[in-house]
C-alpha cells in the first residue's frame, strides 16, 4: 500500500529479537496501540478498503485479530466473529487442525455465527507461514462463507505464506 500513513504505522511496531524463541524477530503491535494516531490510521486504511464491499462478516483470529477486527466490523456495519483457540468457545463449534512449525494446533468457530454465502473478511495482525489464515479460510468455507479477502497489518514475505492461501487475495499494510 502506498499511503502517507504507512510510515508512522510501520515505525510504531516494535521488533523484539529472540522472542518467544531464539532466532524469532517478534513483531510487537502493542506499541502501535500506544499511539492513537497510528492505531486509528491502521483501522481507517482497512475501513477505506472494505466499506463499500458488501462485507457482512469480519472474522478475527485469536489473539491479535481480536484487536483489529472489531473496530473494522463496527465501522463497515458487519458482524464480528472470533476464530478461537480450542475449548474456549462455549457453544457448538466446528474445528480445524492446522500445522505449526512444530506440531499442530486447532482453531474453532461457533456453529451458526456465519451463514452460507456471507461475504467475509478475515483479519489478523500478521501472516508468517500462512497456516493460521489457511485454517480460518477452511473453517469459513466449510460453512459456505464467501471469503472475499484476508487482511493483516504485517506480512513476513520471506516465509511465502501468501502462496499458501490458494489464490485468496491478501491485503497487508507493512512488510
Ligand atoms: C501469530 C500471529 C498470527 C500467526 C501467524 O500468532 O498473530 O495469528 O502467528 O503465523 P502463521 O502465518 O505462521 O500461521 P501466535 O502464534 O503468536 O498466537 P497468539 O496471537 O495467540 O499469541
Amino acid at each position: 500500500v502506498k499511503d502517507d500513513r504507512i510510515a508512522r504505522i510501520s515505525s510504531s511496531i516494535r521488533v523484539i529479537p529472540d522472542f518467544p524463541k531464539p532466532g524469532i524477530m517478534f513483531q510487537d503491535i502493542t506499541t502501535m496501540l500506544l499511539d492513537p494516531v497510528a492505531f486509528k490510521d491502521t483501522i481507517d486504511l482497512f475501513v477505506e478498503r472494505y466499506k463499500e464491499k458488501n462485507i457482512s462478516v469480519v472474522a478475527g483470529v485469536e489473539a491479535r485479530g481480536f484487536i483489529f477486527g472489531p473496530p473494522i466490523a463496527l465501522a463497515i456495519g458487519a458482524k464480528f466473529v472470533p476464530m478461537r483457540k480450542p475449548n474456549k468457545l462455549p457453544g457448538a463449534v466446528i474445528s480445524e487442525e492446522y500445522s505449526l512449525e512444530y506440531g499442530t494446533d486447532i482453531m474453532e468457530m461457533h456453529v451458526g455465527a456465519v451463514q452460507a454465502g456471507e461475504r467475509t473478511l478475515v483479519i489478523d495482525d500478521l501472516i508468517a507461514t500462512g497456516g493460521t489464515l489457511v485454517a480460518a479460510i477452511n473453517l469459513l468455507e466449510r460453512v459456505g462463507a464467501n471469503v472475499v479477502e484476508c487482511a493483516c497489518v504485517i506480512e513476513l514475505p520471506d516465509l511465502k505464506g501468501r502462496d499458501k492461501l490458494g489464490g485468496k487475495p491478501l491485503f497487508v499494510l507493512v512488510n
